[in-house]
């Protein structure tokens, strides 16, 4: 039996040795009595050569496959300092599982045609390497959650009510009323720290925006962590110990992956070590005008505001003590300074801006009934997650973090789109 291998495994020390592959034809080439196929798998590429001369048949059926065809390969390992990894293989026999005549996608194809053959788009070793790197951050979100005491929750899709505002729920009907798309799992997760204290949980969000930029998509995946007994500047450390977790451990595992975007410009990355410096949205505002931005006291920061502070910063930073009325009706008033809210932004930089939102919670009933009537919403309708500050109310708080929003600024992808697998956005349903 001839081990299979993977294509990145043949190594210039395995010289002699005979060899199984499976993948796809990358690329093929034909020159004098020759056919060089470079064939692709999960791991990478590696270059086969079929020699008429040395085996007739294989040559033949090498001569017959087009691009993107599946194939299984036998051949035997020859270093090659050639080669990108010092050894090729030379082809002794060629399974062709399915031959393909002609591939949708060329050299020149625009990124709309991209989209349109996304899942034959999805096997590009570029487009790959966006997923290993997501994959891999996750991988170590998981890591330090555990190591740190989390446990992993799985809240409800379908919902009766909003969390960041009614704009841009998805409706639905649900039998014979409505229900609709999670937009967060943050109430939920609330509910959660009651029994666990310290819960977090993946789960895809929905938002009906219809804002057409560069990292909006309708559906997204979330990570989210609650907590209880802490307050804002300790979910500020947990933020900044994770995201640094993340990416220190994604440079490690996915360096090949990581330069295939970012070269040798890695140094933000690099910086993402606690302490992420903090600032206030009084200074972020302060610094905009400074730099001829046109924005009042009391203004939300747009995409545009945050890549003006994002200039400011080499690593990812924070802004912390918002307006109340821009945001959420659940965070905590600031008991210093009742204009404000306990709610901390993390925002990447080289332009990328808002990767996390997170805040301390309003713990008390009157005050989160009274920010409910406030924002024109009825208290009726939040009466169980009401019912938390009525039965062992206790200091809380929590984030959640956009992971294509991550990933976008980690291989400083231009669009949020191409950091999932099938991106869903206002004109983007299909594939
Ligand atoms: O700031 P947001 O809206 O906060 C919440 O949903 C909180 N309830 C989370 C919590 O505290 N548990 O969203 C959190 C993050 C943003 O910082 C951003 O990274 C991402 O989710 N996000 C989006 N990513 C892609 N497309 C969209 N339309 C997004 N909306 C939010």
């Amino acid at each position: 039996m001839i081990d299979k291998v993977y294509c990145a495994d043949v190594t210039p020390e395995m010289e002699g040795k005979k060899v199984k592959l499976a993948g796809w034809v990358y690329r093929k080439r034909e020159v004098g009595k020759k056919v060089f196929i470079v064939l692709r798998d999960s791991s990478g590429i590696v270059q086969v050569v079929f020699s008429k001369d040395l085996n007739e048949e294989a040559y033949r059926e090498a001569k017959k496959v087009g691009i993107e065809s599946s194939v299984i390969i036998e051949g035997t390992v020859k270093a090659d300092s050639r080669a990108p990894t010092g050894a090729e293989v030379q082809g002794e026999k060629l399974q062709i599982i399915q031959n393909v005549d002609f591939f949708p996608i060329t050299k020149d194809a625009s990124d709309e045609f991209l989209l349109d053959v996304r899942h034959l788009h999805l096997r590009s070793p570029k487009v790959a390497a966006i997923m290993k790197v997501k994959s891999t951050l996750m991988q170590a979100a998981r890591e330090w959650l555990l190591q740190d005491g989390w446990y992993e929750v799985f809240p409800p899709i379908l919902v009766t009510g909003a969390v960041e505002g009614g704009a841009t729920l998805f409706k639905l009907k649900y039998f014979d009323r409505y229900a609709y798309l999670s937009q967060s799992a943050q109430l939920y997760l609330e509910a959660a720290i009651f029994g666990l204290e310290k819960v977090w949980s993946l789960t895809p969000s929905f938002r009906a925006e219809k804002s057409r930029t560069r990292r909006h998509l309708t559906e997204f995946w979330h990570l989210e962590l609650e907590a209880a007994w802490m307050d804002l500047w300790d979910i500020m450390k947990v933020e900044e110990e994770l995201v640094s977790y993340m990416v220190q451990r994604t440079l490690e595992l996915r360096k090949k992956e990581i330069e295939l975007y970012r070269k040798d410009d890695i140094k933000t990355l690099k910086n993402a070590v606690p302490p992420f410096p903090r600032i206030s949205y009084d200074e972020a505002i302060d610094i905009l005008q400074s730099k001829g931005v046109n924005i009042e006291w009391g203004e939300d920061m747009g995409a545009d505001e945050e890549r003006v502070l994002t200039e400011e910063f080499e690593s990812p930073f924070f802004v912390y003590g918002y307006p109340k009325h821009i945001k959420a009706f659940y965070m905590k008033e600031d008991p210093e300074d009742p204009r404000k809210v306990l709610a901390a932004d993390m925002l990447a930089p080289e332009g990328y801006g808002e990767i996390i939102g997170g805040s301390q919670r309003e713990d008390d009933y009157d005050k989160l009934v009274q920010r409910i009537l406030e924002e024109g919403m009825d208290p009726k309708d939040y009466e169980w997650y009401l019912d938390l500050r009525k039965y062992g109310s206790v200091p809380h708080s929590g984030f959640g973090l956009g992971l294509e929003r991550l990933v976008a600024w980690v291989l400083k992808l231009d669009h949020v789109r191409w950091a999932t697998l099938f991106p869903r956005t206002p004109s983007r349903l299909y594939p």
